[in-house]
């Protein structure tokens, strides 16, 4: 990578264009701010500085604060000659190495911060050995190293936008930032969390794409704080900046809501599912362990043809053949024990070819990463217990941007394995299967679900999310409305040998 990509990505530099940080200042006037102060914190070559001065010219101070001294040079040049000149103040500064709670109190009035941050992860700091990060911060219970060494993942920015708040307590002011939507959330999610006097937030999409040549969902983030007014953690998604109407989010229940108008209407299912929802298997050793069937035999990753007992072979399906419900495509997976911890020794004598296989691979089996392996038996895997083996399935991809189960019935009369990414209920008999399918499948329940998922996160299914529907609620309904609402849209996704309306009609 060259010296100028690394500096770019490790500062975060992707200026905001000027056209965009003006029509945001008009918006913001629009909406009533009116600041005594304004702060740009990473200032860059003063997009939002200049639109933010010529915006709210009632302000007696800006501020323009950059790491970079060349860009502060061309600020310098781009205000030179303004007749307001006085009033526009820059400063080189570090923005982790500033006291801003010093610089903050002695500036006069209502304090409007605004910008954009960088848009950077620690992990990616120490991928390309950056150094641009709060450096002996416990940030959110993680320690400085696990911060530095990428073990604890989070947004720079996010880091910064907590760091805003924190020097803006007690102070009646608003921020106006750029944001990634995750780190937006977050940011929220975390205020409300530390009881910040937000009285009003609201974040506003904006078309990275276009604007940065970002691929990631971003937003404009206003938070409006009052230490001495009503404090509001629900906040307004609008999908443009300039959408009159936009869908109300909140926390609830230590959840954050997406869509809090679709979640209460159907807040009678938020309990506890009937069955914990599961992952797949783990073994973090693909080439290892799954393998293809094809006329000469089992080939697995590393493209080797073996003999193997089938005892422990089961049929896999993996997280994209879930999600965009494809049909099985011959693979199997090696399924090791039945329950964790469970000795692994007694392959040899059961599947004596098993075991010469798992011997003959030890060497990468045992150099698994993950600290779980070595406390346990060797040629260890994970998500097991009495559920990996029962017939029927309901599974879902947690990495697939669409509400889509399926309903997964024994293969070649073995009960179906996953991947890690996949996650599932799994039930004895066909019957307890599809009637939960239908269930998964009413109005009620994809509503509910559909308002606590974030579909821009890069795993939008959670077991958190699964796990707080109840969905034995749906039988009681079920049972007083005589039949339950599929959801066409869900059906139309849905993808198995029958339609679950045709089950419902043979079940009535
Ligand atoms: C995403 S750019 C945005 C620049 C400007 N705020 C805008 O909206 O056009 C981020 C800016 O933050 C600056 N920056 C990065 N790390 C910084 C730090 N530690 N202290 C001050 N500025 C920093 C970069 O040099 C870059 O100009």
């Amino acid at each position: 990578m060259s010296v100028e990509r690394k500096q770019r990505i490790e500062f975060g530099d992707f200026q905001t264009p000027d056209d965009l940080a003006r029509e945001i200042c008009a918006q913001l006037k629009g909406f009533g701010l009116n600041p005594d102060t304004i702060i740009e914190p990473t200032c860059g070559v003063g997009s939002f500085l200049v639109a933010a001065a010529d915006t709210f010219t009632q302000a007696k101070a800006v501020y323009g604060f950059e790491v970079n001294r060349s860009y502060l040079e061309q600020v310098e040049k781009r205000v030179s000659g303004r007749a307001d000149r006085q009033r526009i103040q820059l400063e080189a500064a570090d923005f982790f190495k500033m006291d801003w709670r010093a610089r903050v109190d002695a500036l006069p009035g209502h304090v409007l911060v605004i910008g954009n941050f960088p848009w950077v992860t620690n992990a990616v700091q120490g991928s390309i050995g950056g150094v641009n990060m709060p450096k002996k911060s416990n940030f959110l219970g993680h320690n400085g190293f696990d911060a530095i060494s990428g073990k604890a993942n989070f947004d720079i920015s996010e880091w910064m936008l907590l760091d805003v708040l924190r020097w803006l307590r007690g102070r009646s002011a608003d921020v106006a930032m750029l944001v990634k939507t995750a780190v937006a959330r977050k940011v929220l999610a975390h205020a409300e969390r530390m009881g910040e006097g937000v009285q009003d937030s609201f974040l506003m999409s904006i078309d990275a794409k276009k604007h940065f040549g970002a691929a990631v969902d971003a937003c404009l983030l206003v938070m409006r704080l009052d230490p001495n007014g009503a404090r509001c953690s629900d906040y307004t998604v609008y999908e443009t900046l300039h959408a009159k109407k936009g869908k109300r989010v909140g926390h609830r229940h230590g959840m954050t809501v997406g869509d809090l108008d679709t979640f209460e209407s159907f807040s009678f299912l938020l309990g506890s599912s009937p069955q914990k929802w599961r992952s797949g298997v783990k073994h973090d050793a693909s080439s290892v362990m799954e393998f293809t069937r094809t006329s000469g035999g089992y080939v697995n990753g590393a493209g080797e043809v073996v003999q193997l007992e089938e005892q422990y072979l089961f049929p896999l399906l993996k997280g994209s053949d879930i999600g965009s419900a494809k049909a099985w495509r011959e693979k199997f997976v090696l399924v090791t024990q039945r329950a964790v911890g469970e000795a692994t020794h007694k392959i040899q004598d059961q599947a004596p070819r098993t075991w010469r296989y798992l011997t003959a691979h030890a060497e990468q089996l045992d150099a698994r990463g993950s600290t779980i392996y070595e406390k346990n038996p060797r040629f260890s895997i994970f998500g097991v217990g009495d559920y990996a083996f029962r017939p029927w399935r309901i599974a879902i991809c947690g990495l697939y941007k669409a509400l889509r189960f399926r309903l997964v019935g024994p293969i070649e009369g073995r009960p179906v394995m996953f991947d890690d990414t996949v996650y599932y209920l799994s039930f004895e008999s066909e019957r307890d299967a599809t009637e939960t399918f239908d269930h998964l499948h009413s109005e009620a329940a994809t509503g509910f679900l559909s308002s606590l998922v974030f579909w821009d996160e890069k795993r939008p299914i959670k077991t958190s999310i699964l796990n707080a529907l109840d969905w034995s609620k749906l039988n009681e309904q079920d049972g007083e409305q005589g039949q339950l609402t599929l959801n066409i849209a869900a059906r139309n996704t849905w993808s198995h040998e029958r339609r679950p309306a045709a089950r419902l009609a043979q079940r009535r």
